[in-house]
């Protein structure tokens, strides 16, 4: 299939295009390259080609989702069967400081592309959201059904763009939309070539631990050690990136065929604590990380992880790669970052 991917020239985008190129599809990648650059649309086609991949069944469009002008120029020009929309604003902080910045990219953003698509006769349709959602409303494992409240506007626009797409799909039958549930993404696909780059301070954990472990910080704040979990410290599901993106392409596979609206979990159902991050970063990569613990950040839950059985029985899903390659890759994308940044 020809598949539009929003917000393709980042973190998962990236690895989501490769995951998509490596099924066969075509990939129109869209990005207005607010927290990306052009250079990472070149590291995909190196690794497009490195891995025989057809990189000429890549494009690239920048635009903004907010535009709806240029969506329907990109869709006219580029005639997409599908849409993976991964595009939008993600940081938890930063949401709470400009709320309506993050209304109007993440939802406003995902109606302009639905009134494209339907213009268009485009109906299938793969949404980030976020396992922010669930907020503290009930306890792990999170399984599709439990409520969900979260707890800050980066998570109220995904659960209010879950919402409009439900209604959206209970209204017009020819619509078949999944939207997927992200855990904690961490990691970079084994060639070092495309990974997470985070733009000023990290906000999420991994990528502060290995700039950390590469020396360009001091040390990892951990944010509290009083937490209800085995060693105090806040326990998340972290999945690799690359299981990730597999999980992307066989949702895409199953709303091609399933009119509707459906949710889906992507996580490996199993915690673990920031501690336990750090203890096997350091041991697989020998490389020290430095920590102090200091006081909670507000809004952070102390467990969350995902109930996965819907997702296996239902789309086949498994996560596979563990939290030593989980570290592993990320490490290894950070060390030719350094040997890039150290080449120039
Ligand atoms: C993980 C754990 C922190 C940084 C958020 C969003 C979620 C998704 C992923 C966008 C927690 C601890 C972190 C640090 C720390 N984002 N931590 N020191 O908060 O689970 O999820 O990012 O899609 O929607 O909510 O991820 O990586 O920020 O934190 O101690 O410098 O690491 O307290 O326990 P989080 P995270």
């Amino acid at each position: 299939m020809r598949v539009l991917l929003t917000g393709g020239l980042g973190y998962i985008g990236t690895h989501v295009a490769t995951a998509l190129l490596e099924s066969g599809h075509e990939v129109i990648l869209l990005d207005n390259l607010v927290n990306t650059s052009e250079t990472v649309l070149e590291a995909l086609k190196t690794l497009a080609k490195r891995e025989g991949l057809a990189a000429e069944n890549l494009t690239f469009f920048e635009a903004d989702v907010r535009d709806l002008e240029a969506l329907r120029f990109v869709f006219t020009a580029s005639k997409p069967e599908a849409v993976v929309h991964l595009a939008g604003l993600k940081a938890v902080g930063e949401s709470v400081a400009l709320p309506l910045d993050y209304y109007e990219n993440n939802v406003t953003g995902t109606i302009h592309l639905l009134q494209v698509m339907r213009e268009q006769g485009v109906f299938t349709f793969v949404f980030s959201s976020s396992a922010t959602v669930y907020g503290e409303a009930s306890q792990p494992p999170f399984t599709e059904t439990a409520p969900t409240a979260p707890t800050n506007p980066y998570g109220r626009t995904k659960r209010m763009i879950e919402e409009i797409l439900s209604d959206l799909a209970a209204s017009d039958d020819r619509f078949r939309i999944v939207s997927l549930r992200y855990f904690n993404p961490v990691g970079a696909h084994e060639s070092g070539l495309i990974g997470e780059l985070p733009r000023g301070v990290p906000n999420n954990l991994m990528p502060y631990v290995m700039q950390v472990a590469a020396g360009l910080r001091e040390k990892l704040h951990v944010f509290g050690d009083d937490y209800p979990t085995p060693d105090g410290t806040g326990v998340r599901d972290y999945i690799h990136v690359v299981d990730l993106a597999r999980g992307h392409v066989l949702s895409l596979n199953y709303a091609a065929r399933h009119p509707g609206y459906e949710v889906f979990n992507l996580g490996r159902g199993k915690g673990a604590s920031v501690l336990e991050v750090i203890r096997t970063f350091e041991e697989v990569n020998g490389t020290p990380v430095p920590f102090a613990i200091v006081d909670r950040r507000p809004g952070d839950v102390a467990i969350s992880f995902a109930a996965t059985d819907k997702a296996e029985q239902t789309l086949g899903f498994r996560a596979e790669y563990d939290l030593t390659d989980m570290c592993r890759h990320a490490w290894q994308f950070q060390k030719r970052l350094l040997h890039e940044q150290t080449e120039r």
